[in-house]
């Protein structure tokens, strides 16, 4: 653990910043680059500790990864090429990593073992592992395949109709990739909808999907070609200097390569119907996921009540939005968003607890938290609890606080951004 203190003064912000790869983006273009049959490169690749984990399981099956700076180079024959490990497959604080890779595996000829750090080991692995036992999975694992290490014995899978029963991309993506190797076609239904990349991505690789009305459809044997693929900037990422922009005084910020699915870009929203002063300049649409420029500006704000279907438009986002909600006017009101709970870290206490020591007027509540500004926030010593966006919340929080801020742990920002910091001082007018 490294902990930061931060003393900045209460700085404006002015510049610009690209804004660095898309985390579950990334992921994906490694997971399919393994499966296709050829050659798959990769731009704009987040150098991430969750992303590099990922590269570092398919470099244990035999895959042949090359990284040269944001550039990945992905050989490989296809799955069944893939070799048994010998050592443990180790996803780090990787969700992502772990429960996709589940999928995957569930399918192949192997026998593979997944382990992960202390916040991996509490995080609930049945909701992945019960939908692919209906296709024939052979999972073993703490608590009844609840909890990592787990083993894996690969084998013959059947197509499925599942109804999701929480809204969770890693769930559904670790359905889609089994079903590829299933007989039959496999329907998943989502009540509401969750990130889209990997439907995105397995047309990109030459699959067939059929989406309509939040049922997915998708016939098992299709094979996977590899190709490029141009990862976007992540929104959340760029979420902190979003917030960052609209609440620190004289700023103005702009982010390029702001990827803006649809599927993701529900701060986009929250900042529109805040009131937020931002331009958004959609790119010439590039690949498989849109871009844009956006600008930001200091801001008035205003409350407002975030649930339902928006939520898992934006839940990574939702620390540093409460963080953004302390500087509104009235009572900002988060619901349906119980998913926190089970992130990283419990990430209701977390940003409760942490929030309030720096001065916010904010309570939990059972599926989410309330909070009413304006508050002024001052200086306190936070914990990350080695939670990535919680330390990024507390940095934010800095730059805006009186006093001194304290995180105990700057090193777990790395998981999704490690050129965070740099960024901070890139903007701030000195
Ligand atoms: C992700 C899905 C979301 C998100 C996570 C990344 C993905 O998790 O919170 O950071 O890449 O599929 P859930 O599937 O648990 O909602």
């Amino acid at each position: 653990m490294s902990a930061k203190k931060m003393n900045y003064g209460q700085p404006s912000l002015q510049g610009t910043i690209t804004v660095p790869g898309d985390k579950s983006v990334s992921h994906r273009s490694v997971m399919f680059g393994a499966i296709a049959e050829g050659k798959t490169t990769v731009e704009g690749f987040l150098l991430g500790e969750d992303c590099l984990s990922t590269i570092d399981c398919f470099r244990k099956l035999g895959v042949k990864i090359e990284v040269d700076g944001t550039n990945v180079k992905i050989e490989s024959a296809g799955i069944d090429a893939w070799e048994e490990p010998k050592e443990v497959l180790y996803t780090g604080n990787s969700g992502t990593t772990t429960r996709i890779m589940l999928g995957i595996l569930a399918g192949t000829k192997l026998h593979t073992v997944m382990t992960g750090d202390a916040s991996i080991g509490k995080r609930p692995m049945r909701r992945v592992a019960n939908p692919l036992r209906m296709m024939g999975a052979q999972i073993a694992g703490r608590e009844n395949g609840q909890y990592t290490p787990l083993a894996i014995q690969g084998s013959t899978l059947q197509a499925i109709d599942y109804t999701m029963p929480v809204a969770s991309a890693q769930v559904k993506s670790a359905i889609l990739l089994a079903a590829l190797r299933a007989e039959g076609t496999t329907i998943v239904r989502e009540s509401s909808v969750s990130r889209d990349h990997t439907e995105r991505m397995l047309r990109q690789f030459g699959a067939t999907v059929d989406v309509e009305d939040g049922v997915i459809s998708f016939a098992g044997g299709q094979k996977l070609t590899g190709t490029h693929v141009f990862v976007p900037g992540d929104i959340s990422s760029a979420a902190f200097f979003l917030v960052a922009g609209a609440i620190a005084k004289n700023s103005r910020i702009t982010m390029k390569n702001v990827g803006i699915n649809p599927t993701r870009d529900g701060i986009v929203n929250v900042l529109a119907e805040m009131g937020a002063a931002m331009e958004i300049i959609v790119d010439d649409e590039l690949a498989a996921e849109p871009t844009a420029t956006i600008t930001i500006e200091t801001s008035d704000l205003r409350a407002m009540t975030i649930e339902g279907d928006l939520i898992p438009r934006l839940i990574d986002e939702i620390p540093v939005i409460a963080l953004l909600a302390t500087q509104a006017t009235g009572t900002t009101i988060i619901k349906d968003a119980e998913e926190l709970k089970v992130k990283e870290t419990d990430r209701i206490t977390a940003v409760v607890t942490e929030l309030k020591k720096l001065g916010a007027n904010i309570e939990a509540t059972d599926d989410g938290m309330i909070i009413t500004g304006p508050t002024a926030l001052h200086g306190a010593d936070l914990q990350t609890y080695g939670d990535h966006r919680i330390g990024m919340m507390g940095a934010v929080a800095a730059l805006i606080a009186d006093g001194e801020v304290t995180i105990d742990d700057a090193a777990c920002i790395a998981v999704s951004y490690p050129i965070f910091f740099e960024h901070v001082e890139s903007l701030i007018v000195k």
